[in-house]
């Protein structure tokens, strides 16, 4: 279960109740700088910044200067920046920077960047020594609304994207806003996409908001933003508090990623960003809702129409139906080779299900060039 509170007028603090693997999100304005943001944290001799090449001349000095009231060896390694560098070898050169700087078991190891380097630096963590604490510092929209939550850490394979990972939740979740300052545009749009996807799976309410606020996120306007990813942490902590090792409720969370996932590892990883894969994703899923009889077309376009306004790409890339299904064969929804569909039940609500390839092949056809 999730709740929130503020814990200074400029912080909101989202909690995620795992029992003992329970921990805090917080979200706010200059936290990185801030001491307070760190308090409580395992305070061992050593930590690690993991990030790379992009993020890590903006901000590790920042954070280093922070830790260093925390710990005696602030250390930091910048990894190669790019989806297609989410790979061993990338992987490899965190423990080398671990083993070769004599890191012992209480390193806290410190993921400063987007999704790709949250995601790698969660699974380093869960194998270094057979497990060391981390704390998530996510720089992207995408990263602090979703990817940096809930305990998925994963490198992909080329057969399959984050095909290798553990479940391993970090010791808190620091969303400092003003990173979001330096963030490309159209990474702004891919980490709408997972915002967009909060509201018909969970918060019909939350959906109607986007709508009305679309413009204001859009020019990055900091009260928005700050209730964007605000309600998205509470739908996530409270989804991930209920099944946090994805038995069943979690898989709503990849609503418009089977699709997504197979325009990703079609193309290449790296061709289009996550979450315009996502947003794609989800004009096909919505479809694929409606098609099932679930929800009235109208409402697949009303979701339609949103992704399009947030600036996402609303037609896949023609790989051909075959493509398509062989590629969302490999996803980690399917059972026994079975494709199974995030749905949209009704607005607000989803589910997860087979169907017919008949009607997966007419979605496809109907929404790619
Ligand atoms: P990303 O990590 O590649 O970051 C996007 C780009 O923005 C990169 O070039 C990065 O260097 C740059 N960047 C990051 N922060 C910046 C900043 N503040 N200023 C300027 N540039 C900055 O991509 P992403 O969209 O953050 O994450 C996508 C990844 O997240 C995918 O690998 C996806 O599989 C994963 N993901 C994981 C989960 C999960 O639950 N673990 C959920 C969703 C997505
Ligand atoms: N992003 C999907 C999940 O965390 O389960």
């Amino acid at each position: 279960m999730a709740s929130t509170s503020s814990s200074s007028p400029s912080t909101t603090t989202v909690a995620i109740d795992l029992g003992d693997r329970s921990y805090d999100i917080l979200i706010g304005e200059g936290l990185l700088g801030q001491p307070g943001t760190y308090a409580g944290l395992p305070k061992s001799a050593t930590a690690l910044i993991v990030t790379n090449t992009t993020v890590g001349p903006l901000y590790t000095a920042k954070l280093t200067q922070a830790l260093q009231a925390h710990h005696k060896r602030v250390l930091s390694v910048e990894l190669p920046d790019g989806e297609e560098f989410k790979d061993w070898p990338s992987l490899n050169q965190v423990f080398t920077t671990l083993l070769e700087s004599a890191c012992d078991r209480k390193t806290v190891l410190y993921a400063l960047g987007g999704g790709v380097v949250g995601d790698m630096t969660g699974f380093a963590a869960a194998c270094y020594m057979r497990g060391v604490p981390f704390v998530q510092v996510p720089t992207t929209l995408l990263a602090q609304v979703d990817s940096s939550v809930g305990g998925k850490t994963a490198i992909n394979h080329p057969v399959g994207k984050n095909m290798i990972g553990a479940f391993y939740q970090p010791q808190r979740v620091i969303c400092d806003i003003d990173t979001l300052d330096t963030l490309a545009q159209s990474e702004l749009l891919a980490g709408l996409a997972e915002v967009i996807k909060y509201g018909p799976i969970a918060d019909a309410e939350f959906l109607s908001w986007l709508e009305a606020n679309l413009d204001a996120l859009l020019a990055r306007d900091r009260t928005a933003l700050r209730h964007a990813i605000r309600r998205s942490c509470e739908i996530k902590a409270w989804v991930v508090g209920q099944d946090e090792k994805e038995a069943g409720l979690r898989a709503i969370l990849n609503f418009g990623h089977t699709f997504g996932h197979a325009i990703e590892a079609g193309l290449g990883y790296g061709e289009w960003l996550h979450g315009e894969a996502v947003g794609c994703g989800m004009v096909m899923a919505a479809d694929l809702s409606a098609r099932l009889g679930l929800i009235d077309q109208a409402t697949s376009l009303r979701i339609k129409a949103l992704i399009e306004r947030a600036g996402l790409p609303i037609v896949g890339p023609a790989l051909g139906a075959e493509r398509y299904l062989e590629l969302m064969s490999v996803d980690k929804k399917a059972e026994d080779g079975e494709i199974r569909f995030v749905v949209i039940d009704q607005l607000g609500k989803a589910s997860m299900r087979p169907a017919p390839d008949a009607i997966v092949r007419e979605v496809i056809a109907a929404h790619t060039a």
